[in-house]
């Protein structure tokens, strides 16, 4: 079964869709057969991926609420490699028909459990804000990816969040854990930065990803063409950093399933 791994932080503009987009791209470029949903109504990640958003036949408006089978809604943009599950203005209408509805919480998980056989990772993008929509990304994922910037006020946007994720392991998803925190926009040349970046270290440890995002103008520019940077610029170094990343995860990714053949055996 494919690893679901949820992409959030409520902090808005942090580089939650550049990292969805490009680390699908990066992951598919190593093989891994990858679906990445697109759960912001701003619909950026189905944007970025070459998708129209504004000629959606079926999107995650019509999976959360009943109205359409995942397997119609899934597209497969043949430029950028993966799989997508695009979303529009109108999850903004799915997030309000959500409250009267029974399994409101768990309507994307039940969703993508129906196919998550065909993937190795399935990466959800996440609105700013800790909603019913994010509730769902985090009550189907396994893990969690929070990309965030080292400035100053990060670490107090983060402690919501680690309040919210541990609510939500507590009840709705036991199995829910911080997959990596992710450093972007990462410019060395300020001294905040360095410093934010060493509090992130000796607060979190391993689970934050050594990979670093540099800030780098290649990754804005190839999504108003509609692609991921690899295939805008694969040299550059925003390309060459989300490799970097693809890799980081594939091996925490074997890490966890060696582990778990290992206690198979012993058992
Ligand atoms: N490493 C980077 N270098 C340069 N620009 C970047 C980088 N990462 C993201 N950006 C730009 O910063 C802006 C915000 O990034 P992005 O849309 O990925 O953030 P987000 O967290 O998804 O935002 P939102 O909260 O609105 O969904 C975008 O214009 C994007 O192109
Ligand atoms: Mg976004």
């Amino acid at each position: 079964m494919g690893k679901i791994l949820a992409v959030t932080n409520q902090k808005g503009g942090v580089g939650k869709t550049t990292s969805c987009i490009n680390l699908a791209a990066s992951l598919a470029a190593t093989k891994r057969r990858v679906l990445l949903v697109d759960m912001d109504p701003q619909g950026n990640a189905t944007t970025g991926s070459g998708v129209d958003k504004h000629e959606l036949e079926r999107s995650v408006y019509h999976v959360l609420t009943g109205q359409g089978s995942i397997h119609d809604a899934i597209q497969k943009p043949e430029e950028s490699g993966y799989d997508v599950l695009p979303g529009n203005a109108d999850t903004t209408a799915a997030e309000v028909e959500l409250m009267t509805m029974e399994g409101k919480e768990t309507r994307l998980r039940d969703a993508l459990a129906e196919v998550a056989d065909r993937y190795d990772f399935i990466l959800i993008d996440c609105p700013p804000s800790l909603n019913m929509l994010t509730l769902n990304a985090l009550a189907a994922a396994e893990g969690v990816i929070i990309p965030m910037q080292c400035e100053y006020y990060a670490l107090e946007g983060l402690t919501a969040l680690m309040e919210t994720i541990t609510g939500i392991r507590q009840t709705i998803n036991p199995r829910l854990h911080i997959e990596g925190l992710l450093r972007t926009m990462y410019d060395p040349r300020i001294g905040l930065t360095n410093e934010v970046s060493r509090q992130l270290i000796s607060h979190f440890g391993e689970q934050v990803y050594r990979t670093v995002i540099p800030r780098n103008v290649r990754l804005a520019e190839a999504p108003s063409h509609g692609v991921p940077v690899l295939n805008y610029d694969k040299n550059s170094r925003g390309a060459i950093a989300y490799l970097a990343l693809a890799g980081e995860v594939v091996r925490r990714q074997d890490k966890v399933k060696g582990l778990n053949t290992e206690r198979k055996t012993a058992s």
